[in-house]
């Protein structure tokens, strides 16, 4: 068996496409402030990019750059003005942040309707209840990219491998809540392989090279790459998984790069214009 790609970046392009058509037919622009603190390498990239196809789709983005040096409560400060402020839409703050700061704190600190990210407790809370308003947009862009795939979860076994707040807690939850059922693994995982082999979809969110062999999979299953590792070396992306050994045995398996990176941007896109929709409850 050859597996098919889950093409992310054609399906999110497909999506912000869907997206910029109806930011076109409304009266004012959604927008969008990303808070970028520091200078981490990967954190520019990501918030570069999040900025860029925002305002491609017509999303009124701009990057709030602030210093290391910044303070828990001046940060929380400005959040608040931008919670205050009726002409923005969405807030985000790029993860991680220097280390005198409490992301719990600033996480938190941002309205729930305007959590993009959702990552606040409001949000994380409606999801664990199966009655979600924001979704982590990772974990949804999973879902869409396997719905428009047509793969369906219900009565599967979904293996996650990884149990971040960002990624792993989130996406089981999503996954239980559209009638999967499901396994998380993580680093005090014992006999992983064992584990892996039975699952019917595998999603990992490690960020270790080649964790993830060809003998780990049962031949048919789906298998989706979160991982984003950067090989400098090779001047390559990599993921957790094996692509080669895995893409004989997979039904269906996502590329890294051009897998599950653009759909959490386009996600985060969507996510936008409902944070919009729920400010002005249209
Ligand atoms: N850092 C890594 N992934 C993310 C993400 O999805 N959102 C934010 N805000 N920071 C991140």
């Amino acid at each position: 068996m050859t597996a098919k790609i889950l093409d992310g970046k054609k399906t999110a392009s497909q999506i912000r496409q869907g997206l910029k058509e109806e930011i076109a037919k409304l009266q004012k622009k959604p927008s969008l402030k990303v808070i970028l603190i520091g200078d981490n390498p990967s954190s520019l990239i990501y918030v570069k990019n999040k900025n860029k196809y925002a305002s491609e789709v017509g999303i009124k983005s701009e990057v709030i750059h602030l210093p290391p040096s910044i303070t828990e409560n001046k940060l929380i400060e400005q959040i608040n003005k931008l919670n205050n402020d009726k002409n923005v839409n969405g807030i985000l703050v790029q993860l991680p942040l220097p280390k005198h700061i409490n992301e719990f704190n600033v996480i938190n600190s941002i309205s729930p309707e305007k959590d993009v990210d959702g990552f606040t407790i409001q949000n994380k809370g409606l999801l664990s209840i199966g009655t979600p308003q924001l979704l982590p947009c990772t974990p949804y862009g999973i879902m869409e990219l396997l719905k428009r795939y047509k793969i369906k979860v219900a009565g599967k076994h979904a293996v996650v491998i990884g149990r971040s707040n960002i990624v792993g807690k989130p996406m089981a939850q999503l996954l239980l809540n559209n009638d999967a059922t499901i396994t998380i693994c993580h680093s005090k995982t014992r006999n992983l392989k064992n584990i892996t082999k039975t699952a019917d979809i595998l999603i990992s969110a490690v960020g270790k090279q080649n964790l993830i062999k060809g003998n780990f999979i049962k031949p048919g299953a789906i298998v989706i790459d979160v991982a984003m590792i950067r090989d400098e070396k090779n001047k390559k992306w990599s993921g957790d998984t094996d692509f080669k050994a895995i893409s004989k045995k997979a039904k269906y398996i996502t590329p890294v790069p051009g897998g599950i990176g653009p759909m959490t941007v386009a996600m985060l896109l969507k996510n936008t214009l409902t944070a919009y929709k729920l400010q002005n409850k249209c």
